[in-house]
């Protein structure tokens, strides 16, 4: 498996069990104020992150470079600023606000990022390189 698709999983499942944390909780709690943050969590953090990791595992070719490293810096970054801010601005702190939309354009950034790799031609070099998926014969 590529690298990238290792550290793609590693945040995913992170943020699985912050997001499901986040659902017991107010499961617990009876308080479905931060719902919105949860789902955010769930589908940006976890869902969201495993399929790009998934997308590099079966793509091997587009996992190295710059491209594909930049797009995992700023999809994380973006996330690791949108996510607890949006926790925090649905558990009742609203200038936060201003951290969740610079969190969110650079989740945006990212997904363009992913957009770009989608479209563009990978490295042939490295197509059966590693560990790399091998096509059946
Ligand atoms: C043990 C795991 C989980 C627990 C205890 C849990 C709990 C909850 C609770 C209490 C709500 C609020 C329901 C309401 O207010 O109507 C909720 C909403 C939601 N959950 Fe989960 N959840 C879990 C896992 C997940 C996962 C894995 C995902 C997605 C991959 C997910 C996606 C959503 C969505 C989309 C909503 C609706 C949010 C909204 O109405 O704004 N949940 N969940």
């Amino acid at each position: 498996m590529p690298r990238i698709s290792r550290f793609y999983f590693s945040m995913a499942i992170l943020y699985l069990l912050a997001g499901i944390g986040v659902g017991l909780n107010m499961a617990v709690s009876q308080d479905h104020s931060a719902a919105s943050a949860h789902a955010h969590i769930n589908l940006l953090g976890w869902v969201t992150s495993a399929v790009f990791g998934g997308y590099y595992a079966l793509n091997p070719e587009k996992a190295e470079g710059w491209l594909p490293w930049s797009q995992y810096a700023v999809y994380a970054l973006g996330l690791i600023v949108m996510l607890p801010s949006l926790y925090l601005l649905y558990s009742g702190r609203p200038e936060i606000e201003p951290l969740v939309a610079a969190g969110s354009l650079a989740v945006v950034l990212g997904v363009v990022l992913f957009a770009v790799v989608i479209f563009t031609r990978g490295r042939p070099e490295t197509a059966a390189g590693g560990d790399a998926i091998l096509p059946a014969e």
